[in-house]
């Protein structure tokens, strides 16, 4: 049975550090009110000529030397981002032109901060169908340019970075024991558009718009739906929250990540955190928070590892892997 294997990872976050308390004299919260609810005690946003591109070259770079591959030894990009350089190409194609890549095919996901799980769903379904051989999968955005600075219910969540993985179709016995991607469990329901969404874009206004969220909505439909899909993902496999090695969630918010832990039975020293330092950092958020607990030694390879997330549309989604 054909598995796509996890072969390097990478992540990349801008160089300038926005602080809770930066943000104090910025519109009216606190640390405290931030540290409580969210967990997020700073965030990294883009400078000049650092792009959602940029930064998704160097952390799709980073990948494919850690892989020990070169441009040439990939056929397929796919970047998740829902904050791209222009409305159209693709980043995926700018991303591929900056790798000196100008062979295969690259297209973006946009399924917002779900994005890397579709797009790691996606990839998979290439491999498998044998429509590609080996695939970065790039999760990258500025939401900094998204955000209305005066609207503190938003301002204070968010992040920008870039982190990606490479992929490689490899032949297996198809059990769970096996290393790759073990199944992918994918949702959306635009019931809930109004609930989080950008109130701009070149088919309505013409602008870029700002992010818009009803948080306390939001999270009043987290918990369950993260939980759900999850359930779905161990269901495929005839696995369960007590196989698990590590579970690298969306990092949205502590307080969601904890429910829905305790909720699957899921120690929480087996959950990685990195949503303090980074803050929401959207369809980057999984690959940054891969990437900081493979890279410190802590995700070895034959662990099973559990991607989750949930975003704008609604849209969610879980993935399990074999490293
Ligand atoms: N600083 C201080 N006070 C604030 C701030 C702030 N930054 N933002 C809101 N408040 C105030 C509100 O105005 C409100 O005041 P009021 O009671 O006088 O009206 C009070 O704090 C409580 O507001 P709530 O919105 O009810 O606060 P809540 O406990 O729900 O926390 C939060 C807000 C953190 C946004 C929470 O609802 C949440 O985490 N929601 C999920 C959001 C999320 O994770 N979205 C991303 C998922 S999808 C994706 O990743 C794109």
């Amino acid at each position: 049975m054909i598995r796509s294997v996890v072969r390097g990872f990478g992540a990349v976050l801008p160089k300038r550090v926005l602080t809770n308390a930066e943000l104090e004299s910025m519109v009216d919260t606190s640390d405290e009110w931030i540290v409580q609810r969210t967990g997020i005690r700073e965030r990294h946003i883009a400078g000049e000529g650092e792009t959602t591109a940029s930064l998704g070259a160097a952390a799709a770079q980073a990948a494919l030397d850690k892989a020990g591959f070169k441009a040439a030894d990939i056929d397929l990009i796919i970047v998740a981002t829902s904050t791209p350089d222009n409305t159209f190409p693709a980043v995926a194609v700018d991303i591929q032109n900056r790798l000196g890549m100008h062979h295969g095919f690259a297209f973006d996901v946009q399924a917002v901060c779900s994005g890397f799980v579709y797009a790691v769903a996606t990839a998979d379904a290439y491999i498998r169908g044998g429509l590609a051989r080996r695939a970065i999968v790039v999760g990258a955005e500025t939401f900094s340019r998204i955000l209305d600075w005066t609207d503190r219910t938003t301002c204070v969540l968010f992040g920008d970075g870039a982190g990606a993985i490479v992929l490689e179709r490899a032949e297996g016995e198809g059990t769970s024991a096996d290393r790759g991607v073990l199944t992918a469990q994918l949702r959306s329901d635009g019931a809930h558009r109004d609930k989080l969404y950008v109130d701009g874009g070149p088919s309505t206004t013409g602008t870029v718009g700002h992010l818009r969220m009803e948080g306390r909505e939001v999270f009043k439909h987290a918990v369950g739906m993260i939980t759900d899909v999850i359930v779905a993902a161990f269901d495929a496999t005839g696995l369960t929250s007590e196989d698990l090695d590590w579970m690298v969630p969306h990092q949205a918010n502590r307080r969601i990540i904890d429910a829905s832990a305790k909720k699957l039975g899921i120690a929480p020293e087996k959950v990685v955190i990195t949503v303090d330092r980074h803050g929401n950092t959207s369809a980057a958020s999984i690959p940054l928070a891969l990437a900081t607990a493979a890279g410190d030694g802590r995700i070895r390879e034959g662990d099973l590892v559990l991607l989750e997330a949930m975003g704008g549309g609604f849209t969610w989604g879980a993935v399990l892997l074999r490293w």
